[in-house]
């Protein structure tokens, strides 16, 4: 037959198996997955010689911050939908599940979704979808859940910190009760926001305002508090919950207990708990505010160690990059610096939390080289894909099923380590919490339903604006029955 596209000689993994392969491409879809060299002389409009290169499902980052609205009163995400997605397919990334954000004066969720439409629509490099943060569940945004479900959208995110978006713990159990039911998966954001404004009040009655003192406002403590207290009100009502960006292996113990007796619980980590420590947030003057994120990179090498051994022994169901940046030097508004005149260091306070990394997250953990390829590929496509009701539309080679979403490295032998640089990088911010940090792998080429789009050697980014596409979603994979109606009389 002929094809679009042939991807010869490369060695294909999946997170099921790793062989050698050559892949037909028809239609945007996987059409054939076949013994290396049968495709050798096919027809075909493009041929990718992945000669001695992994070819893997291209990325999915279910956790991508993109034209939020001020969301902690803290500044706006600086990446739009198209400078978010470019850098996304310039890091191997085809997919990305972002935030529409329900705002705390509306009744309703549906505006939000809405509001992120609008804003994806013509606008994206990738495929999208989003979760919708709920930061007021009333009777009428509980009950739009089943519209979300007929929208596409299985998910929502829920906050135990920051006063624009924190519930209480009556009106968790309302969203996990109605989750639930709904086939929707509640992502939680697990810190004790009590706890650590408190913490903040503490330090700066002591005038320890910068950047440093974040961390020391939210210790692990309060992380594993908020985590241990997401999966009891998770067992209440036997809802399945996703704990979202983990940093604290101590979190990562409670959530591996909880797994061990049966609950469904999955747990979502990124790279900055993998490869940064609090050192960062120690650097001279504002320059920490870099890699001010929450939870905050943790103290040290044990912290970094602690979450790969969760990579490895299955605690983490996926590794997501919580892309969620903001301009460093910003003239303007002066937001990421918050430096003022009382506090010429800045206040942590007032530094708007979260890092840039949806472009870095691939090449560092591949680059890493910790985890078995198969598991690599699990954690960063096929189980987002399956938590969030992609799957096997997306994070897999299923031929005549998956679209045909690639990721293509370089031979294993061909790439000289080299540094990260922020000027390497397609995101709209001025700095990257990774620069100096040294790969050897880089996505090669990224390919979105059959589509080159990034090509590293022949033009960077050759995708269009527009080309990526709002994909529906179904209910977990993870979680396919409808479960029975919980009664409180079963307690
Ligand atoms: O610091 C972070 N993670 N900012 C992004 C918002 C969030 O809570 O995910
Ligand atoms: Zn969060
Ligand atoms: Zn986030």
């Amino acid at each position: 037959g002929s094809f679009d596209c042939v991807v010869l000689n490369g060695t294909v993994v999946t997170a099921a198996d790793i062989g050698q392969y050559d892949i037909g491409i028809r239609d945007g879809k996987i059409a054939m997955l076949a013994p290396r060299s049968s495709l050798a002389n096919a027809t075909a409009d493009r041929v990718i010689d992945a000669q001695g290169a992994f070819v893997t499902p291209g990325g999915v980052d279910a956790h991508v911050h993109l034209a939020e609205p001020e969301l902690f009163g803290k500044g706006r995400p600086a990446d739009d939908y198209t400078s978010g997605t470019k850098s996304a397919v310039a890091g191997g990334t085809t997919t990305i599940v972002a935030f529409a954000p329900q705002e705390k004066k509306d009744a309703s969720i549906i505006p939000a979704v809405e509001d992120a439409a609008r804003k994806a629509l013509n606008a994206a490099y990738c495929d999208y979808s989003f979760h919708v943060i709920v930061s007021n569940p009333t009777r009428q945004a509980l009950d739009e859940f089943p519209l979300l479900r007929e929208r596409g959208i299985s998910s929502v995110k829920i906050y135990m910190t920051y006063e624009a978006l924190q519930l209480r713990d009556n009106q968790i159990l309302d969203v996990l009760l109605q989750a639930r039911s709904t086939g929707v998966t509640t992502m939680i954001h697990a810190e004790n926001g009590d706890m650590l404004n408190w913490m903040t009040e503490q330090l700066e009655s002591k005038l320890l305002l910068a950047p440093k003192y974040h961390a020391t406002s939210r210790p692990q403590l309060l992380e594993s508090e908020a985590t241990n207290r997401a999966i009891t009100l998770g067992q209440l009502v036997g809802a399945p919950i996703l704990i979202v960006h983990v940093s604290s292996p101590t979190a990562a113990e409670t959530i591996r207990k909880a797994q061990t007796n049966g609950l469904p619980v999955y747990a979502e980590t990124c790279p900055q708990y993998l490869f940064l420590t609090r050192k960062e947030l120690e650097k001279p003057g504002f320059e920490g505010a870099k890699c001010l994120c929450a939870p905050p990179p943790r103290d040290g090498e044990e912290d970094l160690e602690g979450i790969w051994r969760g990579l490895q022994n299955g605690t983490f169901t996926i590794l997501s990059s919580d892309h969620c940046p903001f301009i460093y030097d910003d003239a303007e508004t002066g937001k990421k610096s918050a430096i003022t005149a009382e506090a010429p260091l800045g206040r942590f306070r007032y530094v708007p939390n979260g890092c840039p990394g949806v472009e870095t997250r691939l090449s560092l953990v591949m680059s890493a080289n910790r985890l078995a390829p198969s598991r690599f590929v699990e954690l960063t496509s096929t189980n987002p894909a399956k938590l969030y009701g992609l799957y096997p539309q997306k994070g897999a080679l299923l031929p005549g099923v998956s679209d045909a979403d690639l990721t293509i490295w370089y031979p294993s032998s061909g790439l000289a380590p080299f540094a990260i640089t922020n000027d390497a990088l397609h995101h709209n911010v001025d700095y990257t919490p990774f620069e100096g940090h040294r790969v050897n792998q880089w996505p090669r080429y990224t390919l979105v339903r059959g589509k080159v789009v990034w090509d590293r050697d022949n033009g960077g980014v050759v995708g269009e604006k527009g080309y990526g596409r709002f994909t529906r979603r179904d209910r977990s994979f993870f979680c396919q029955e409808e479960l029975p109606p919980w009664d409180v009389e079963q307690w």
